[in-house]
C-alpha cells in the first residue's frame, strides 16, 4: 500500500482530502449507499475482452454509445425527471443527461462527451463544470463536448466505429443506435456490439451484485412499512405513495423500477394494475387480499418484489390456501435453482407445485400430469416465472441467439429460456390468480373444464390472486435470496399485528 500524505497526486484520479484518497463514487449521502466508478470500468473492461476476442471486430474499434436525452412534456418547457438510458449508464455510470460515451477497444481507453452549456445555463440550473469535473467525477480517460465528436475519434484513427443497434426481446423496441454529425465520415458495424454488451450485462459483477443487495435491502424495509400501515379504509395510492417515500428517504431513490402495483381485492390479480387507467384508486375493504408488487432503483439498478397479504392482517381459509400453495410454488422453485438448471424447467415445477395444491384445496381434481398437458397451469398463472433484473426491471439478454421462445401458454410469457450461469439475478414471481375470463375460457374447454370442481371454483371468483416476488442471484453452487420480508403466513400475521411497532429483522427461509 502507498503511504498516504496530503496533496498526493492518486493513480486513479481520486481527490486526497485529509490525508486520504477519495475514491470517485456516487452516492445520495446519509446512509445510502456509495457506488464506486469502479463498477463502470470493470463493465468496460469486460466488454473490450469480449469485443476483442470477437473475430467480427476488426482490431482498430471504437465503441461509440448515446446517453439519453432530456426531454421536455410534450411541447412544454417542463422537464421530465431524466433518468439514464441502460446500456449507456451500465458502461459509464452517467447521471447527466446528452452525454456521449465512447471506449477504445484495443486500449481500453474511455471517452466521455459531454454538452457544451450556454451561459445563461449557470442562471437558470446552476454551475457549468469544467471538463476536468467529469473526468473526475466519472473516473473516465478523456472528457470531451458533444459538438466535438467526430473529429475527437476521427483522431483515434478506427477502422470501425461500433454502435448499438438491437431488439430489446422484452418491449419489442430497438436500442437507440448513436448518431452525430459527421458520422457518416466512419465505417459502422451496428451489428456486433448489441450481442456482446447485453451479454455483459446478463453476468452481474460482485459490485453490482452489491448495488441489487442495497436496492433489495430498502425495497424489502419500505414493503414492510406498508405492511405496517395498511388499514381497511385507505385508498391504495396512500401505499404505493408511502412506499416511495421510504424508498426515497431512506434510500436515496429517486425512481422506482417500474410504475407501482398495488392492487387490492379483484384488483390484486390485474397483473399489471396501477396504469393510467387503474391509478391504485381503489378503496381497500375488509376481506381484501392485497398484492403490492413494487421496487425502488438506485444509480439504475432495480428491485422488483412482490407483497401479498390481507389486508385486515388475517388470512382467511380461502386466502392461507392459495398462499400456501403459491409460497410452495416460490420454494420449491429456489431450492432447484443452480448454474445449468434451464429456466423453462423452473417455470413448469412452479406450475405443477401450483396445480397440486389447487388440487389438494379442491379446486382442480385428476391426474396433474395430465393437467400439464393441457396447459391448465397457465390459467391460473399466465405470467412466466421469473426474469432477469439489472439495471432494467425486464432486464436485457433473455434470449440471446440460439436460445428460442417456447411457444406454449404461460411459457410464451417468459422473459428469458435460459439455463442459469453464476452471477445471473432473476426474480422469482409464482402466482395463482383467478381471472374471469380466463376461468371461463377453461370452463369452456372440454379438455381443461373436466379437471374443475366448479362449486369449488365459485367460491373463489373474486378473490383476485396472489404473487409472491424475490429476486435471486444464482451463485456455483445455487442461489443467494436478496429480498428480506416476511414470507410465510404466520410471519406476515404476526408482522401485520405489530402494527407501526419496531420493526422485526427478518431472514427468509427457503426450504
Ligand atoms: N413488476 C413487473 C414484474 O413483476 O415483472
Ligand atoms: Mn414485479
Ligand atoms: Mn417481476
Amino acid at each position: 500500500m502507498r503511504g498516504r500524505s496530503v496533496g498526493d497526486k492518486p493513480r486513479w484520479g481520486g481527490r486526497p482530502v485529509y490525508g486520504l484518497r477519495v475514491r470517485p463514487s456516487f452516492s445520495m449521502g446519509n446512509e445510502t449507499l456509495r457506488v464506486p466508478m469502479a463498477l463502470f470500468a470493470l463493465n468496460r473492461q469486460r466488454l473490450c475482452e469480449k469485443l476483442r476476442k470477437n473475430a467480427a471486430v476488426p482490431k482498430k474499434s471504437v465503441l461509440v454509445l448515446q446517453g439519453g436525452e432530456q426531454t421536455q412534456r410534450y411541447c412544454t418547457d417542463t422537464d421530465v425527471v431524466f433518468r439514464q438510458e441502460s446500456y449507456f449508464h451500465w458502461a459509464f455510470g452517467v447521471t447527466e443527461g446528452d452525454c456521449y460515451g465512447a471506449v477504445d477497444v484495443a486500449a481500453g481507453k474511455s471517452l466521455l462527451f459531454v454538452p457544451k452549456l450556454p451561459e445563461s445555463y449557470a442562471t437558470w440550473m446552476g454551475t457549468i463544470h469544467p471538463r476536468e469535473h467529469f473526468k473526475r467525477k466519472y473516473a473516465v480517460d478523456e472528457v470531451h463536448f458533444t459538438c466535438d465528436v467526430a473529429e475527437v475519434l476521427k483522431k483515434l484513427q478506427p477502422d470501425v466505429l461500433l454502435t448499438l443497434r438491437g431488439l430489446n426481446t422484452d418491449s419489442g423496441h430497438t436500442t437507440r443506435e448513436a448518431s452525430f454529425e459527421g458520422i457518416s465520415q466512419f465505417n459502422v458495424n451496428n451489428v456486433v456490439l448489441h450481442p456482446e454488451i447485453a451479454e455483459c450485462r446478463v453476468i452481474k459483477t460482485d459490485m453490482e451484485l452489491e448495488l441489487l443487495r442495497y436496492t433489495n435491502r430498502i425495497s424489502s424495509e419500505a414493503h414492510k412499512e406498508v405492511m405496517k400501515a395498511v388499514r381497511v379504509g385507505m385508498k391504495e395510492y396512500e401505499l404505493e405513495s408511502l412506499f416511495q417515500h421510504y424508498c426515497y428517504t431512506r434510500g436515496g431513490m429517486r425512481h422506482t423500477s417500474y410504475t407501482c402495483i398495488c392492487g387490492s381485492g379483484v384488483n390484486s390479480s390485474v397483473l399489471h394494475y396501477g396504469h393510467a387507467g387503474a391509478p391504485n384508486e381503489k378503496t381497500i375493504r375488509d376481506g381484501d387480499m392485497c398484492l403490492f408488487d413494487m421496487g425502488g432503483e438506485y444509480y439504475c439498478y432495480g428491485s422488483d418484489i412482490t407483497c401479498s397479504f390481507p389486508a385486515n392482517g388475517r388470512f382467511t381459509p380461502e386466502q392461507r390456501d392459495v398462499y400456501q400453495a403459491v409460497l410452495k410454488a416460490s420454494r420449491a422453485v429456489m431450492n432447484a435453482i443452480k448454474p445449468g438448471v434451464a429456466w423453462p424447467d423452473m417455470h413448469r415445477l412452479a406450475e405443477r407445485v401450483q396445480l397440486e395444491e389447487l388440487a389438494r384445496i379442491g379446486i382442480l381434481k385428476g391426474s396433474v400430469d395430465e393437467m400439464m398437458k393441457v396447459h391448465l397451469g397457465a390459467m391460473f398463472m399466465p405470467h412466466g416465472l421469473g426474469h432477469l433484473l439489472g439495471c432494467d426491471v425486464h432486464d436485457v439478454g433473455g434470449y440471446p441467439e440460439g436460445v428460442d421462445r417456447i411457444d406454449e401458454p404461460g411459457l410464451r410469457s417468459l422473459r428469458t429460456a435460459r439455463h442459469l450461469v453464476a452471477g445471473m439475478v432473476l426474480t422469482v414471481e409464482p402466482g395463482i390468480y383467478f381471472i374471469d375470463h380466463l376461468l371461463d375460457q377453461a370452463l369452456a374447454n372440454p379438455a381443461q373444464a373436466c379437471f374443475f370442481n366448479a362449486d369449488v371454483l365459485a367460491r373463489f371468483r373474486g378473490f383476485g390472486g396472489v404473487r409472491i416476488e424475490d429476486d435471486v442471484a444464482v451463485t456455483p453452487t445455487g442461489m443467494e435470496l436478496l429480498t428480506c420480508v416476511p414470507r410465510s403466513v404466520e410471519e406476515i400475521e404476526d408482522f401485520m399485528a405489530q402494527g407501526s411497532g419496531p420493526t422485526k429483522q427478518f431472514v427468509q427461509q427457503t426450504a
